[in-house]
C-alpha cells in the first residue's frame, strides 16, 4: 500500500503529533509521517519525532523578524524537498500567510480545541466556560486563509462539568483531539483525489 506523505507542524509540546505517530504505526493507516517541522527549536515535538526515527527540524521564524513570507518559503521549500502530500498543523501557533495556505488548500489540515464555529483562536476553554457551555469538544477541519475557518472533517464533544475549570476542561478536550485527529487524518488522507 502507498501512504500519504505527511508532515507535521507543530510549536510546542506535542501530544498530538504523539498521538498521529503511534496511529501510523499500524500496517493499514493510510499516511506516514515523513518530517515534523517546528518555528520553535525548544518544541517538545522536535524530541519526541527523533525518538520515534522522523526526520524532525526547527525552522526558527526569529530570524526572520516579520518577514513571514521568507520565513514559509523556506518552510515550503523543505516540504518539497521531502515529497510532502499533506501537512497536518498539530500546535503550530504561527499564523500562516494566505499565499502559503492557498498553496496547501485541500492538502492541509488542522486541530482546534472547540467545537468551531464556537472560540476560535486562543483560550477556547476558559470562553467555553464562560459563556456557559455544556458541551465543548475538538475539531479537525482543512486550513483555509481565515484562522480556524475551513470545512470540518471531524469533530468529538466532552461535557463540561460543574466545578470544571480551564485546566481541566482542557485536558478531557486533549484526551479527545487524541483520539479525533488520527481518525480525521486518515479520512483526510483517503479523500484526496490527485496525492501530488
Ligand atoms: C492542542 O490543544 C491543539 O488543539 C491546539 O494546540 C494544542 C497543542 O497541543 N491547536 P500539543 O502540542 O499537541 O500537545
Amino acid at each position: 500500500m502507498s501512504r500519504v506523505r505527511v508532515a507535521v507542524l507543530v510549536s510546542g509540546r506535542g501530544s498530538n503529533l504523539a498521538s498521529l505517530i503511534a496511529a501510523a504505526k499500524a500496517e493499514d493507516y493510510p499516511a506516514e509521517i515523513v518530517l515534523v517541522l517546528s518555528n520553535n527549536p525548544e518544541a517538545g515535538g522536535l524530541e519526541l519525532a527523533r525518538a520515534a526515527g522522523i526526520a524532525a527540524l526547527a525552522i526558527d521564524h526569529r530570524p526572520f523578524k516579520k518577514d513571514r513570507a521568507a520565513h514559509e518559503a523556506l518552510i515550503q521549500s523543505t516540504l518539497e524537498a521531502a515529497g510532502v502530500e499533506l501537512v497536518a498543523l498539530a500546535g503550530y501557533m504561527r499564523v500562516l500567510t494566505g499565499a502559503f495556505t492557498r498553496a496547501w488548500e485541500g492538502r492541509m489540515i488542522n486541530i482546534h480545541p472547540s467545537l468551531l464555529p464556537h472560540f476560535p483562536g486562543l483560550h477556547t476553554h476558559e470562553r467555553a466556560l464562560e459563556a456557559g457551555h455544556d458541551r465543548h469538544g475538538c475539531t479537525v477541519h482543512w486550513v483555509v486563509e481565515g484562522v480556524d475557518e475551513g470545512p470540518v472533517i471531524g469533530q468529538a464533544e466532552v461535557p463540561v462539568l460543574a466545578g470544571d475549570t480551564p485546566d481541566v476542561l482542557a485536558a478531557r478536550v486533549l484526551e479527545a483531539e487524541h483520539r479525533l485527529y488520527p481518525e480525521c487524518l486518515a479520512k483526510a488522507v483517503r479523500s484526496l483525489s490527485s496525492p501530488v
